[in-house]
């Protein structure tokens, strides 16, 4: 626990806790000194004096020309006092500075859940992959392979998440308790950057390489290029929303990154390195990309409440036309990560195929379509993978730090039963 006493005294010495067994501090007390200060009125503060330098008395003259109105009125939404019923998640009025009362339990809920779970990529021990990667024999190359690829599509790929979130729906969604998870997903999805950088940098790979594989390798390039083209438009700073049209667009964009890019894009890829780690393969690597798959699921949730808020808010927004494209974008989805999957996997490796790996993507394909209240396209479709579900649903306990300091005391990271 921090003591106030660490913050006594600058320029010293003596460490703070020997200064603390040496003398007993003594009680704070107001002196008359500090009394005297007390009394001045704020505008005498303003005043200025002989004492004061050309760059002070030129900082108090400016703040005699502030206007406090014309700050306030620049504040986004009205001036009043906020009521629950005053909250949207778009186009609201309400001034979204104020955070309570809430209106989306859920999305302070996943917030703190979030916070809860957060995790730093240094603190997962690499030395294993470094060993199996500089060995000539450790992986086969087509387990070489899948090492590569993944971590070319998700270093960046993550970026685009995190742009979009933070360039483009932040300033659109206008609820201060989706906001709040919004900033913590875009700080997650930094950590996820650093993961994959992380990973990159101790297994030696060429740098280049690996940031540059998404405009180098079309099975990476088309996914990246899709998600794109959901964030040109809305991401203009003079992009608002208000109208059919323009809601529509926010509402592409949500289904495009939470439903498509994090819940189709990245399951391939995670499939991928979490079934090396339950191979005993990567190990660490694998923990890293656990740690990003728990994390993930919860962006999708979020995302998924959201998009589903939103329809029913404005059910004019969720005409035959939208529908349609919905399940048009997720199918497109679908059919991409599927040929990422054989891409990744010419020949069966770790126990799969490009064949299983595509029911599995059909699969998450059905679940993403029913998620946002459509209609599963790919009937009778089963997970080959039923493992996937269970690392997604992983617990941690309460507390985390500790648990993990267990987790690395035996070796083993997180579970891969
Ligand atoms: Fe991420
Ligand atoms: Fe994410």
């Amino acid at each position: 626990m921090l003591s106030w006493d660490d913050f006594d005294s600058e320029d010293t010495t003596t460490a703070p806790a020997a200064k603390a067994a040496a003398q007993p501090s003594a009680p704070l007390t107001d002196s008359p000194v500090m009394e005297n200060i007390a009394e001045g009125s704020v505008e005498d503060a303003r005043q200025i004096s002989a004492d004061d330098s050309d760059a002070i008395a030129r900082a108090k003259a400016a703040l005699d020309e502030l206007d406090i109105q014309e700050g306030l009125d620049d504040l986004e939404g009205s001036a009043a006092r906020v009521q629950v019923g005053d909250k949207q998640m778009i186009n609201a009025r309400a001034d979204l500075n104020q955070l309570v009362p809430f209106k989306y339990e859920w999305a302070w809920q996943k917030y703190l859940d979030g916070c809860a779970n957060h995790w730093m990529p240094q603190e997962v021990n690499m030395t294993a992959d470094i060993a199996l990667w500089k060995s000539a024999d450790g992986l086969t190359e087509d387990e070489r392979r899948i090492v590569k690829r993944n971590l070319g599509f998700f270093s960046t790929a993550d970026s685009l998440v995190a742009n979009n979130l933070v360039l483009a729906v932040y300033r659109l969604i206008t609820n201060p308790e989706c906001r709040q998870y919004i900033l913590r997903q875009a700080f997650e999805e930094a950590i996820h950057t650093h993961a994959y950088q992380y990973c990159i940098e101790s297994l030696g790979m060429d740098e280049g390489e690996i940031f540059n594989m998404y405009h180098e390798i079309p099975s990476v390039a088309k996914k990246a290029s899709w998600g794109l083209k959901y964030t040109r438009s809305i991401s203009d700073p003079t992009f608002t929303t208000g109208t059919v049209e323009t809601d529509k667009e926010l509402l592409r964009n949500l289904i495009a990154y939470y439903c498509v890019l994090e819940g189709i894009f990245f399951y391939c890829g995670f499939t991928q390195i979490l079934s090396m780690g339950r191979r005993n393969k990567m190990t660490g690597t694998a923990e890293q990309f656990q740690y990003i798959l728990r994390d993930e699921s919860m962006h999708l949730n979020f995302g998924i409440d959201v998009i589903n808020q939103i329809k029913i808010e404005n059910p004019h927004l969720w005409d035959d036309a939208m529908k349609d494209e919905a399940t048009q974008m997720i199918l497109q989805g679908a059919q991409l990560e599927i040929e990422y999957a054989r891409d990744t996997m010419p020949r069966g490796v770790l126990g799969m195929n490009a064949a299983m790996m595509e029911d599995y993507l059909k699969f998450i394909a059905n679940r993403r379509l029913t998620q946002i209240g459509l209609k599963e396209q790919y009937p009778g479709t089963t997970n080959p993978f039923p493992w996937m579900s269970e690392i997604m649903d992983l617990k941690k306990e309460k507390n985390f730090f500790e648990t993990r300091v267990i987790e690395y005391q035996t070796g083993g990271a997180l579970s891969w039963d």
